[in-house]
């Protein structure tokens, strides 16, 4: 039997985002119903070289996707050329634990982020959106506004801080090329935030740099870039304000932006509004109010990679062209 190679262009090629919020979102509400098996993701830290590895695995029994991914992050790969996040998924027969396909997971694991923060927005936000900032203009941010223009397309304008300026130069000209978007670039954070309906923070930085005196009243808040111990993007103030979504709460207090103030005790999971996916299943109301201000906690979730995996590996099987990829006789 051969194991396909999935390469990142046939990924690229394939998976449109439209059908990666539908996927990623039947995935959080099959999680929110206790209808997967996902194990929390373990960590390998490269201290010495400022990195880490992730290993990452699920299973979705209702659609038959199985697997684990392993992905890295190095903030400093830009230097050697390198993105910051690596992803290799194994899509497995959960009936003979066959290693259906070896894929790329880099281009699943920036889409299936920015679908989370779709999703998010979607349930979270404030029905009328119009102004969205971003803090952090790399990767994550191109995946985070192509999701918003799916759920939350009523965004005209957007605003931009990095602290690379050619990095926030090159996204602005990615919103108004791809979408039309008033795009402006703001010579800080407060200034990008000014206004803003929703905020979406994808930043590797490992301190507060958005401060609650910069947050509107009623804005939602995507909180993508801490997704390791230490890591954390927000005034603690802010959380404690808010009304705070998690996607998981082993992930999250291990390694979301509420772990580091979880860990100096100043919040609990007393102070956690939901997780996603129990606002999706049990349709919770978290917004009760058009000011108030709403967070969601990315942390990333296995099953978030692999039914888009599965979703991907389906294509193939149904167009036909599952065998004209490269394939590999692991066991030969
Ligand atoms: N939650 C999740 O599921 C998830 C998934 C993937 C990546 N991430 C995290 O998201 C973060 C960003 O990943 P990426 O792939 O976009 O990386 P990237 O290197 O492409 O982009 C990060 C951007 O943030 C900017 N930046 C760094 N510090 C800043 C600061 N203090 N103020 C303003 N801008 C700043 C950098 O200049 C860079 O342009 C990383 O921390 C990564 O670990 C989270």
């Amino acid at each position: 039997m051969d194991t396909h190679l999935i390469k990142r262009s046939d990924v690229e090629r394939v998976l449109t985002m439209e059908d990666c919020v539908k996927a990623t979102e039947d995935a959080f509400r099959l999680y929110g119903e206790g209808k997967t098996q996902m194990p929390p993701k373990s960590y390998l830290y490269f201290t010495d070289y400022f990195g880490d590895l992730r290993c990452m695995p699920a299973y979705i029994p209702d659609i038959g996707a199985a697997g684990i991914k392993a992905v890295n992050v190095h903030p400093d790969n830009r230097n050697a050329h390198l993105p910051t996040v690596m992803a290799t998924i194994l899509l497995t027969d959960p009936k003979t634990g066959f290693p259906l396909a070896i894929m790329d997971g880099t281009h699943i694991t920036n889409m299936r982020t920015g679908a989370a923060g779709g999703i998010a927005a979607k349930y979270l936000a404030k029905d009328k959106c119009s102004k969205a900032a971003f803090i952090g203009a790399g990767m994550q941010a191109e995946t985070q506004v192509m999701a918003m223009m799916v759920t939350k397309p009523s965004v005209k304008k957007v605003s931009i801080f990095d602290i690379n300026k050619e990095t926030a130069d090159k996204f602005a000209r990615f919103c108004k090329d791809n979408y039309g978007i008033e795009a402006t670039v703001a010579g800080s954070i407060h200034d990008a935030c000014a206004g803003a309906d929703i905020i979406n923070c994808t930043t590797s930085s490992r301190k507060p740099i958005v401060m609650k005196a910069d947050v509107p009243a009623g804005a939602h808040i995507n909180a993508i870039g801490a997704d390791a111990k230490g890591k954390q993007e927000l005034d603690p103030a802010i959380l404690k304000a808010a009304k705070v979504v998690i996607d998981d709460w082993v992930q999250a207090s291990h390694s979301g932006e509420i772990n580091v103030p979880v860990h100096d005790k100043q919040l609990t999971e007393k102070d956690i509004a939901a997780e996603l996916g129990k606002v999706i299943a049990e349709k919770k109301k978290v917004r009760t109010s058009d000011n108030d201000i709403t967070i969601f906690d990315s942390t990333g979730l296995a099953l978030q990679d692999l039914v888009n995996a599965w979703h991907v590996y389906n294509i193939f099987v149904k167009t036909g062209e599952l065998g004209k990829l490269q394939t590999l006789q692991i066991f030969g």
